[in-house]
């Protein structure tokens, strides 16, 4: 298990102001916000063992999770702490899908407890999206990052990388068969529908997949973090809500129709 000093960082900084940002939406709690991700709450789950053999076909997410921390169909494994596996209930309709863990979900071994995580719990309450409707799960299930002293640097996942891991993705959507799958940027639009497309052309439409499940793209929340301008994250914080309340009314009509 990774020591527990791994934890730390510089003066308990965050990244990308969000604090500020935060307080510029005016969401309330953007202080305890700030809290919720202090390194003190990080747990780290030692990795599921043993490892089961990747080519036996996982009956549950359990099992699936236990695959997945044996994976080594890309380089990304080397370097990460551990795999981080989606995670939610397994009667879950809507599948969200990130990009790959970042630095404290790969300290975790859990998806969206960082920054941009909690921006997102943040913004589907503010929409009405039951989070326990909700598994989320990345494109890329190991953390590629960069060192920079003491610091680990996101990096991009690339289109070979996302596409070795669709194997993954693939198993929790047959696992799961979500109603609705929401890519959250780019590399999850690759990761589910195992083609590039951007996100601009996609966004905020309601589409059909060939499997029966329906299709939403939206922005990555880390997108909202980065902006600078003040008009430009309270537009872009509209715009994410927007295309959110969509899962909240999808959410609806598929509980009236069952
Ligand atoms: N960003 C993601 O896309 N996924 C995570 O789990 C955390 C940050």
């Amino acid at each position: 298990m990774a020591s527990v000093s791994r934890l730390s960082r510089p003066n308990g900084a965050f990244p990308h102001g969000r604090g500020a940002y935060i307080d510029l939406l005016g969401i309330a709690g953007a202080r305890s916000m700030e809290a919720q991700v202090k390194k003190s709450e990080l747990v780290l789950r030692a990795k599921p063992a043993p490892v089961v053999d990747p080519l036996t076909e996982a009956e549950s997410l359990t099992a699936l999770a236990a695959q997945e921390a044996g994976c080594t169909r890309c380089a990304l494994y080397k370097n990460a702490t551990q795999v981080v596996p989606g995670e939610g209930p397994p009667k879950a309709r809507v599948l969200l899908i990130g990009e790959q863990p970042g630095d404290m979900e790969d300290l975790s071994g859990r998806p969206f407890v960082g920054p941009s995580g909690k921006l997102l719990d943040i913004a589907l309450e503010r929409a009405g999206v039951p989070r326990d409707k909700c598994f989320v799960t990345n494109a890329v299930k190991h953390f590629k990052f960069e060192p920079r002293g003491k610091r680990r640097l996101h990096r991009k996942p690339d289109a070979g990388e996302i596409d070795a891991c669709r194997w993954w993705l693939d198993r929790e959507r047959a696992l799961l068969r979500p109603g609705l799958i929401v890519a959250l940027g780019a590399t999850a639009i690759r990761g589910a529908l195992g083609r590039s497309e951007a996100v601009s052309r996609l966004r905020g439409e309601i589409l059909d997949l060939d499997d029966g499940a329906q299709f939403l793209a939206t922005v990555h929340p880390s997108s909202l973090l980065r902006l600078k301008d003040e008009s430009d994250k309270r537009q872009a914080w509209r715009g994410f809500l927007a295309d959110l309340r969509k899962i909240a009314s999808w959410i609806e009509k598929d509980a009236r129709a069952s």
